[in-house]
């Protein structure tokens, strides 16, 4: 079933937070932000700005009515830079004019009076400053030291990956409105309404029952809009507080670029060992995070580093710690995946360094490791999985053996150009790793027309979880979807939501959907027993708008039913809530039950490399993925096709550029390379597993919305296949991204060392 939103995104028509018609009145936003990474903020001049045409006011720290704190887990972070300014782009004051331009030009004639302190862009460095967010986490199984004695292979090394531009196409925004007794109505594009409303109320010091936060949709998300909404939500709010006019900001892409984090930086020591048979017997990683300059998330996408470091492997021995550490870069939030694909790196570049001193292929050792039945995870869970057969699967379908051979051909046949084939499986938790976060509610009004109005916590962003949520509503009552309408999350309507995350979203919000729907249905079955002379509610059914009695058709229809209903006083509204069963997690001993499921695949993927120019095709990407039964494919599809891509994108081409100084070099679509038409893989190939397997997904449907982008992942080691194809001897460091530049560099290498060396 198509998307229901495809065609007013097609026509236009859809309605983001920049669509929302401006009440007279409304005033615009710019930020005033620092220019230097680290320092001490003296003074701020904010004359010059003030008499420009149209400003109406300027606000500062020393402003603000409640808290000067934005931080959802640490209270470290300032809504306005106090003190001291902490990164390049950290919000020092905020302009309120009558115009966008006037506000943003006002805002270019603030200047600050700034002492520089040390600046540290290294989590390395922070580390060995003892500067964390937090102290360092450990997962333990079993006793890696010892087990390393008895390995045959024992590798180490090494492996940084780079963080990644979330690049949503609506760049972060807000418009707060007020409304009686001081009250107001924000809003918001972000996918946390509750996190946005606890922030407002936090620096304006309402209780939250006067704030209302309203989301109509995103223009993308990614965990961008986690919790990095909340600061331009809470500006427009100090605004319509001080001022009693409506406040808007929508973000410049350059602003946004440079003020919001990304997916965080680590750079990862490594230690493998196996034994004889391939079989890894022991590992120990010890993991630095770049966090930014405070918490933000860092803390649970740290957790998720740890949940995912040994992918969808099985090592009976592991020793993992992972350090969140403190720089002064803008501060490194949630992406898709939220640090489980930089654990997966990891290990996968130990295997590739292994596979390499052992000379066999990667896909050897992996194959031979794969987490099995009953396997126990790092942290206790034992897996259900489904590792080996959709590798087997995958395996049948594309022929790993064929595809290899036939690369390693053309590889002989080719001098300067160059194939590189990798097997990339995946396996990713579903569940907020924090348990409490795993609950939500939905609010279901049947009309008195018979149609059917729907609201949950679940922000649309793109993913398309507004077309799950109706077709649950519309499987339930049996309705054609366009009876059901799926309105705005709202914090009036659905009150302490989770944020969109997790990819969680259609199975937490779809399950108290369910819940509230099948209330109705059996309260409207109760009407229609008698009405129908049936012996109990047991023996009706509603299918297609028409009451059954024993599975025979009768003459009450769906719309007679529901008046029956409101005549006779019966409720036609439910309000449920569903919290996911069986989870926890106890960080005390650092183990438990924390997914409810996970969701499996391999993918195999192949590239080719111009080895003159260090430029690069993906040629295809053929994955079997478990989605269990797919309650909607032309949505799991796309969300695989756009996972993949994004993958690719951040281990290949996107190259988030820090200076010494902090600053962001790559602040702009002109500087960031992001995956276009012409990078997307040529081919991508989907084998949906079969299984008969039940698993607790809404409708046996697996969550989908971060588990492909891993498969991405593979592109990195396939073009390191392809370069070593070219340059035999050399054996290219692991760090992502292989941007062409750094692919034209280790294809030369050792002509880059004789240069060096004067030859
Ligand atoms: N797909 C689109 N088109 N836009 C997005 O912003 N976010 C991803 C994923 N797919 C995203 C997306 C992320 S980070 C998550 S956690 C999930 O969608 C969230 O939605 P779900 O829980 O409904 O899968
Ligand atoms: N995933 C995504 N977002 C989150 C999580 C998680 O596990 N925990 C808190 N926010
Ligand atoms: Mo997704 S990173 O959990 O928003």
């Amino acid at each position: 079933m198509k998307n229901v939103d495809s065609k007013s995104h097609v026509r236009g028509e859809s309605i983001y937070l920049d669509d929302i018609p401006l009440l007279q009145g409304t005033l615009f936003a710019c930020v005033y932000d620092s220019p230097v990474a680290h320092g001490k903020l003296k003074s701020v001049d904010t004359t010059e700005a003030e008499n420009c045409d149209g400003v109406v006011r300027i606000v500062t720290a020393k402003d603000l009515v409640g808290e000067n704190e934005i931080g959802g887990i640490l209270p470290d972070e300032p809504l306005f830079a106090d003190e001291e300014v902490h990164f390049q782009g950290m919000p020092v004051a905020l302009v309120l004019a009558e115009t966008e331009e006037q506000a943003r030009h006002a805002a270019r004639k603030i200047t600050a009076e700034i002492e520089p302190l040390e600046i540290v862009t290294d989590p390395r460095v922070a580390c060995l400053k003892n500067d964390l967010i937090v102290p360092p986490k450990h997962f333990i199984l079993g006793d890696a030291a010892n087990a390393f004695k008895n390995c045959e292979y024992v590798f180490a090394g090494r492996a940084d990956v780079n963080g990644q531009e979330h690049l949503y196409i609506e760049t972060q925004g807000a418009y707060s409105i007020p409304t009686e007794q001081g009250g107001m109505k924000v809003y918001s594009s972000t996918q946390g309404p509750t996190a946005v409303q606890r922030c407002v109320a936090r620096v304006t010091a309402l209780p939250m029952h006067q704030i209302e936060v309203d989301v109509t949709r995103l223009g993308g998300g990614f965990g961008g809009k986690e919790d990095q909404a909340n600061a331009w939500a809470a500006m427009c709010a100090v605004g319509t507080q001080l001022t009693k006019r409506p406040v808007k900001y929508a973000l410049h892409r350059m602003e946004d670029m440079r003020m919001t984090g990304k997916r965080h930086p680590y750079s990862a020591d490594y230690k493998i060992g196996l034994d004889k048979d391939l079989k890894i017997v022991a590992y120990e990683v010890v993991f630095y995070q770049n966090a930014g300059a405070s918490a933000d998330l860092s803390p649970p996408v740290l957790e998720r580093t740890l949940f995912h470091c040994t992918n969808a492997y099985f090592i009976p021995n592991v020793t993992a710690t992972a350090y969140s550490c403190r720089t002064n870069l803008p501060p490194n939030t949630a992406f898709r995946g939220f640090g489980g694909p930089q654990g997966m790196f990891v290990i996968e570049s130990a295997i590739a360094h292994a596979a390499e001193k052992l000379n066999v292929s990667a896909s050897e050792i992996q194959r031979k490791n794969l987490i099995n039945n009953g396997d126990e995870f790092p942290y206790g869970q034992k897996a259900i999985s489904e590792a080996l057969t959709t590798w087997t699967q995958a395996d049948e379908k594309f022929d790993f053996a064929k595809i290899q051979k036939v690369a390693n051909e053309f590889n002989r046949n080719n001098k300067f150009v160059k194939k590189g084939v990798a097997v990339q499986p995946i396996c990713f938790g579903i569940s907020f790793t924090k348990t409490p976060m795993n609950q939500a509610r939905s609010l279901v009004h049947v009309y008195t027309d018979g149609s059917v109005a729907v609201s949950t916590g679940a922000v649309e962003m793109g993913q398309g979880v507004n077309t799950k949520i109706a077709q649950v509503a519309s499987t339930i009552f049996s309705l054609p979807i366009e009876r059901v309408k799926v309105h705005t999350t709202n914090t009036l309507r659905i009150a302490n939501t989770s944020p969109t995350a997790a990819s969680a979203a259609a199975d937490l919000n779809g399950k108290a959907t369910q819940i509230a729907c099948e209330t109705i249905l059996q309260r409207l079955k109760e009407v229609a027993a008698p009405l129908v002379e049936a012996e109990t509610s047991d023996d009706v059914s509603i299918e297609n708008g028409f009451v059954f009695r024993n599975g025979e058709s009768t003459n009450l229809d769906w719309l007679v039913l529901v008046n029956e209903a409101h005549f006779n006083r019966v409720s036609l509204s439910e309000h449920a809530h569903y919290a996911t069963p069986g989870i926890n997690f106890d960080w005390g001993i650092a183990k438990g039950h924390p997914f409810a499921y996970h969701v499996y695949g391999t993918a195999v993927l192949g590239v080719t490399v111009d080895c003159i120019r260090g430029i690069y095709t993906v040629d295809f990407v053929k994955a079997c993925h478990d989605f269990g039964s797919s309650m909607n494919t032309s949505v799991d599809y796309g969300q695989i096709e756009g996972g993949i891509v994004q993958g690719i994108g951040w281990l290949t081409m996107e190259e988030v550029f820090y200076d010494e100084n902090g600053k962001l070099r790559s602040n702009a679509l002109s500087t960031y390379k992001i995956p276009d038409i012409y990078s997307v893989p040529k081919e991508i190939e989907i084998l949906p597993l079969e299984t008969e397997k039940e698993n607790p997904a809404i409708f046996n449907s697996k969550a989908v919305g971060e588990p492909p982008l891993m498969y991405g992942i593979g592109a990195y080691f396939a073009i390191r296949e392809a370069v070593k194809a070219f340059n035999s001897e050399h054996s290219p460091a692991f760090d992502a991204p292989f941007t062409p530049e750094k692919v034209l560099l280790n294809l030369y290498s050792e002509t880059m060392k004789q240069m060096k060396a004067g030859k």
